[in-house]
């Protein structure tokens, strides 16, 4: 990257800090207060003192909004790029919220709930695992079950791999699992782990989410599971959080899960391959998709 293009990149992030809903929400908050005091104190000549500074304030907010969405439209192309977009922070701030409210705990525990047993599973892949930090902690958990995670894109500070967990370092594309499980002598996949990866970001496109299930579909073993968030997003909770949001620390999810973003794309073909189960505990919320054995697909085309 040279230096131009450093900068551009830099500018990207910097400016995304100020931006989107949180900017609009502190607008809004501000004038809400100087309305307030306006209120209490009304319109004197001593209240000047306090109105000029304010609404310099109030511009200098608006047009920081105003250029800020302007440029990001203009420029940026992908925010939650783990390397370079301008949500490049959101694994370990994510992940840290995760570890304060125990998910990966909690979802191994409504698995189990459910009658799914890690413990049973061979493989586990994560196609889009980022850097692979729950995988990790949940191959220590299950030292039988080989949990495999990958991504996209090739990311700098991923997990190493270590014992039965494997950080399969190339730019692998979910779209062809197929293929580069292959090229890997991976022979069963027993588990895909989806949370937030692909699926969350092709959920836009029935096409795309059809073609991408139709692949999980046939690398799947008998009986395989894909598993995906699908807690229910609080718009209220996000816009507090988006308020008071550091850059250390994350107090609720920035986005919708997983499942609500392609609860309207499932389809007749995705319901022929899959049967959906949702296993609900909060934030934690988790959907189950089972694979449906073959012939009873047939059957269920044939029936339409
Ligand atoms: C928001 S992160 C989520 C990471 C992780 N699954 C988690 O639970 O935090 C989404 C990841 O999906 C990856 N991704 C997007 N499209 C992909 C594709 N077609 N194949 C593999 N990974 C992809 C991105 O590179 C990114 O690392």
């Amino acid at each position: 990257m040279d230096e131009q293009e450093g900068k551009h990149l830099w500018r990207i992030v910097r400016l995304h800090e100020f931006s989107h809903f949180s900017n609009a929400a502190k607008i809004l908050c501000f004038v809400a207060l100087i309305l307030l005091i306006t209120h209490e104190l009304g319109y004197t000549r001593k209240s000047l003192v306090l109105y000029l500074p304010a609404a310099f304030i109030f511009i200098i907010l608006v047009t920081t909004y105003v250029k800020t969405e302007t440029y990001l439209k203009k420029n940026e192309k992908d925010p939650y790029h783990p390397e370079i977009g301008s949500k490049r922070t959101w694994y370990d701030l994510n992940y840290e919220f995760n570890k304060k409210i125990k998910w990966t705990e909690r979802v191994d525990a409504l698995l189990k709930l459910s009658g799914i047993h890690l413990i049973e599973k061979e493989v586990v892949l994560s196609p889009s695992g980022n850097k692979g930090k729950y995988e990790k902690n949940l191959s220590k958990k299950y030292p039988n079950t080989t949990f495999y995670a990958t991504d996209f894109s090739l990311l700098s500070n991923h997990e190493t791999s270590e014992g039965n967990f494997i950080y399969l370092n190339q730019s692998n594309d979910a779209f062809h699992i197929s293929a580069y499980t292959k090229q890997y002598d991976i022979k069963k996949i027993d588990v895909i782990w989806d949370i937030k990866g692909v699926i969350w970001y092709q959920a836009q496109n029935i096409d795309d989410l059809t073609a991408l299930l139709t692949e999980y579909y046939s690398v799947l073993s008998d009986n395989g599971i894909i598993v995906i968030d699908a807690y229910k997003f609080n718009i209220f909770k996000n816009v507090l959080s988006e308020l008071i949001n550091s850059k250390k620390t994350r107090y609720y999810y920035h986005e919708e899960s997983t499942y609500s973003r392609i609860r309207d794309n499932l389809n007749d073909e995705i319901l022929q391959m899959f049967d959906i189960r949702l296993l609900e505990d909060g934030l934690c919320s988790i959907a189950v998709l089972s694979k449906k054995p073959k012939a009873s697909n047939l059957h269920a085309s044939e029936a339409i």
